[in-house]
């Protein structure tokens, strides 16, 4: 058995939560690999909307376990939250979901640290969710950090308190910068007794004994590719491996037991925070694109920035991940226009290029569109594939044709229900 791979083709939001619980009954185990509080992933079904961000989106599905992997950064008081948050809803997830003991934990000063660094960089900030992923991912990398495995060890608190500590005195060289630790120290350490009702794991022994006898996982993926540490539009990106590579690290997966990679994407393109975004549309249509996708961040609010699918960025996406299969979000979102716009090519210095160079920012590529008809009208309560309109079976046409991979699922709207499945083996 092998395990199969979710993630995000653009800058994140692309409808992976949705996703990974319309398939989950497939599966034995959802495994979210890296990210952690930073991200929001949108469930809706049986007329109730459910935002999950540490926890996998298999949760709601009866016998799946959902590991929380190594990869994963988590927020005590976040989890908290949203643990209390699923238990208003009905959902028990005391024996569904396990935590990986590699996995690091976000402390009160890694949020005011991300906070004070965004402050000190003005207008070239990175726009985070400033939930404290970047300085706990840089404490994970730079060997200080603090697992979940360490609350088992009579030490934890002296290693907080050092860690702490270290903290605060880096915060000193932020004069500007004022906070106050008291409050949410306690509340942290309250949060970590909860942590203590779920059961730690080995998660690379556990995932990989699924697969010997027989189970399949889901890797679920955070953010998307382009916000990617390694392969996104550095240094505006998150600070983890979005792509399959890091449901292999974060994890425990060997490569070679990786099956599908279903790669998702809107049939446009949105971001949120700052950074490249050679497709974004600043006037009247990129606001009609956000009012008509209800374009809001699922975590902090912000309007998401749209724009139109960009071929060379999807493509580029497609090959860092090995996608085997794609998913087409937000079809119906595109139902009130005539006509669209897809990005085909880039000019770049002076020549027309198909692929993504080093630097994307406006000075450096110029999108070239081809126009497509569109599919007015209201496609959400489109169930059967027979019914497709021509135009959108038109675009998904080009788009497996220019990427190279069939899409296998067309998503148009934001319910479980309103999902098309092209691939029988999927049914
Ligand atoms: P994720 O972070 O990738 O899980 O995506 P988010 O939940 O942050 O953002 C996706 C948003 O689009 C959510 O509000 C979903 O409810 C919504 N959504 C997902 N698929 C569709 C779709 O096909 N049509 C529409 N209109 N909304 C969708
Ligand atoms: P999901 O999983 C969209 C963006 C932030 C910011 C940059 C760095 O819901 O798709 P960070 O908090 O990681 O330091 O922010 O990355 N970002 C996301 N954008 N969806 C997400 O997650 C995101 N997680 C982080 O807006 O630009
Ligand atoms: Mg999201």
């Amino acid at each position: 058995m092998k395990a199969d791979v979710l993630l995000g083709l653009q800058w994140g939001d692309e409808g992976k939560g949705k996703i990974v619980d319309v398939l989950t009954p497939k599966y034995g185990v959802i495994a979210r690999f890296q990210g952690g509080p930073n991200a929001g992933h949108t469930l809706i079904f049986d007329g109730e909307k459910h935002v999950l961000h540490t926890i996998p989106s298999g949760i709601f599905r009866d016998n799946i376990l959902n590991v929380i992997g190594n990869g994963v950064v988590i927020d005590p008081v976040i989890f908290q939250r949203e643990v209390e948050g699923l238990l208003k809803s009905g959902v028990s997830p005391f024996n569904a979901l396990v935590i990986a003991r590699k996995a690091h934990l976000i402390m009160p000063t890694h949020g005011h640290l991300d906070a004070a660094s965004e402050q000190a960089k003005g207008k070239a900030k990175i726009g985070s969710t400033l939930k404290g992923i970047g300085p706990t991912y840089m404490d994970k990398t730079g060997r200080n950090g603090l697992r979940i495995g360490d609350i088992e060890s009579p030490s934890f608190k002296e290693r907080f308190t050092q860690l702490r500590d270290k903290h605060v005195h880096i915060l000193g060289q932020y004069p500007n910068y004022e906070y106050d630790l008291t409050e949410s120290e306690t509340k942290w350490l309250e949060a970590i007794e909860f942590l203590k009702k779920f059961k730690f794991i080995d998660s690379e022994h556990v995932l990989n004994n699924t697969l010997k006898s027989g189970k399949g996982i889901l890797a679920e993926g955070a953010q998307g590719t382009m916000l990617d540490i390694d392969f996104g539009t550095y240094p505006f990106v998150t600070s983890s491996n979005t792509i399959t590579a890091g449901a292999c690290t974060g994890l425990g997966l060997p490569p070679n037991k990786i099956g599908d990679v279903f790669g998702i994407f809107k049939a446009y393109c949105t971001r949120v925070g700052s950074g490249p975004f050679p497709t974004e549309l600043l006037g009247e249509t990129g606001e009609k694109l956000r009012a008509a996708g209800s374009e809001f961040g699922a975590t902090t609010g912000r309007p998401r920035r749209c724009g139109w699918l960009d071929l060379p960025q999807l493509k580029y996406a497609i090959m860092v991940n090995g996608v085997t299969q794609l998913c087409m979000m937000k079809a119906d979102v595109l139902g009130e226009f005539d006509e669209i716009q897809v990005c085909t090519h880039y000019i770049y210095k002076d020549e027309e290029i198909d692929y993504l160079p080093y630097g994307i920012e406006p000075n450096e590529v110029q999108p070239v569109y081809k126009t497509f008809e569109c599919w007015p009208g209201d496609l959400t309560g489109l169930r059967n594939v027979e019914n497709i309109p021509a135009s959108l079976n038109a675009y998904v046409k080009m788009i497996e044709e220019e990427t190279g991979v069939p899409i296998s699922i067309l998503s148009v709207g934001p319910d479980r229900e309103q999902t098309l499945i092209l691939n029988a083996d999927l049914k």
